[in-house]
């Protein structure tokens, strides 16, 4: 892994975004990682079908919380079925171990993709934001 990528994540750590719980959310979702225990909710407010506003809290590692960062400045403005769709994408991608970017994805979530690829144990701390995403946008 690049020192440029380990400067990405660090940001995301020391300058986390949208780690708060906001006034009155329209949606909610949890994710467990089993492996390690670490917990995750997330937190979505829309404006009809769009994402206004997607924050966290969790209580977790360094790499969950840098690509729950990134994620949630990603979807903002998106509609929930695209939100949902990008989420299948960044899975897939993550699962074949590529790091590939995503058409159109922020520049940032490459990062993520490379501490996977360098350290595959890590998919499950990459993507447990994106679980608990999906269980909030799942709930109606
Ligand atoms: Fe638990 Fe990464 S070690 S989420």
């Amino acid at each position: 892994m690049s020192k440029l990528y380990d400067d990405v994540i660090l940001d995301h750590i020391r300058n986390v975004r949208n780690y708060e719980v906001p006034a009155d959310p329209d949606r909610s979702g949890e994710a467990i990682n089993p492996l390690c225990g670490d917990s995750f909710q997330v937190y979505v407010k829309l404006d009809g079908e769009r994402i206004e506003q997607v924050s966290f809290q969790c209580e977790c590692c360094g790499i969950a919380m840098a690509s729950a960062s990134i994620m949630t400045g990603w979807l903002k403005g998106h509609t929930q079925r695209e939100a949902l769709e990008i989420k299948r994408r960044f899975v897939e991608t993550v699962t074949a171990r590529s790091t590939e970017a995503l058409p159109g994805g922020p520049a940032d979530h490459t990062a993520i993709l490379q501490v996977v690829q360098a350290s595959p144990a890590r998919d499950g701390c990459a993507m447990l934001a994106w679980t608990a995403l999906e269980q909030a946008l799942a709930a109606d």
